[in-house]
């Protein structure tokens, strides 16, 4: 198969997508904004046309910027649906408000945030232009030791300022497993929306517990601190059930109490 990757060469998970796609000896085009930013709809295009991939993970965003993530994924769809190849949106949690969970593929979009309305916009973009695209939801990705979640939870763990929440939780998954569910769904034909997350619904503080005692450092250090008691905009509880892609994929998502 023939693969694009966008993020691929900066991004955290899109680093990791090309690295598994690379091993299992697909061909690999891995992307980033200086080969085309994807809020230039032409520049997309040209790309797509130029490279021919016959599938596209599209992992770019930026949370802050709707324009990257919503507009810009839209663009990545139409070129898609222009050149034949099949579409794979990495979506998240945030699409949801924390009213209903676990949340099934079936739930409403509740989102309660600009990210997560970004991500709605996205979602009915890339399925609008591309009906056979899949849009793969996921959670916070970490377990490499150097995702952003890790490397916050040793910082407080050595005395930097802060806490973790108690009550915001969702379902952790591990970016290798992320990345080689992607990769399978790149290949397959499971078509609409996924929910692609971990296996253990969980808090921040827990999973930074959990992280703490596996990197040996003293889980006593970190400090719960609730969302809601502080008034931090965003979801709460939007833990995913991903009950669909146990059973559509061959790929294992493995819960964090597992994996750390
Ligand atoms: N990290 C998490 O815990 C988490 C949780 C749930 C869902 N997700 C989803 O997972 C996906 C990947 O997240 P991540 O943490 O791997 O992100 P990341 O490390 O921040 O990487 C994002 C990538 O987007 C690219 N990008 C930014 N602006 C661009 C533009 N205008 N044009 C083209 N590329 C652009 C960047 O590449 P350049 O350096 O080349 O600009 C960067 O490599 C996102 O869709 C996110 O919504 C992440």
């Amino acid at each position: 198969m023939r693969l694009l990757v966008t993020g691929g060469r900066t991004g955290y998970l899109g680093r990791h997508v090309v690295r598994v796609a690379a091993a299992a000896r697909h061909d690999v085009l891995a992307v980033g904004s200086a080969d085309a930013d994807v809020r230039d709809r032409a520049a997309v295009d040209a790309l797509v046309e130029r490279l021919r991939p016959d599938a596209l993970v599209h992992t770019a965003y930026v949370q802050a910027d709707p324009e990257v993530t919503a507009t810009g994924s839209a663009h990545v769809a139409a070129a898609a649906a222009a050149h034949g190849a099949r579409m794979v949106l990495v979506s998240s949690d945030v699409v949801f408000g924390g009213a209903d969970q676990p949340y099934p593929e079936t739930a409403p979009t509740d989102p309660v945030s600009p990210y997560g309305e970004a991500k709605v916009v996205a979602e009915r973009a890339v399925l609008a232009a591309c009906p056979a695209a899949v849009v793969a939801r996921t959670s916070l990705i970490l377990g490499d030791s150097d995702s952003p979640h890790e490397r916050l939870v040793r910082s407080l763990a050595a005395g930097a300022d802060g806490g973790l929440f108690e009550d915001e939780r969702r379902c952790p998954v591990h970016v290798v497993d992320l990345a080689e569910a992607l990769v399978e769904l790149a290949g397959n034909d499971v078509r609409g929306v996924l929910h692609v997350a971990g296996a253990d619904g969980m808090s921040r503080y827990e999973l930074g517990r959990l992280i703490a005692r596996r990197d040996g450092l003293d889980p006593e250090t970190l400090r719960p601190t609730s969302r809601v008691a502080l008034a931090v905009p965003g979801p709460v509880d939007v833990r995913l059930d991903s009950t669909l892609a146990a059973q559509v994929l061959s790929t294992r998502l493995r819960g964090a109490r597992e994996f750390l």
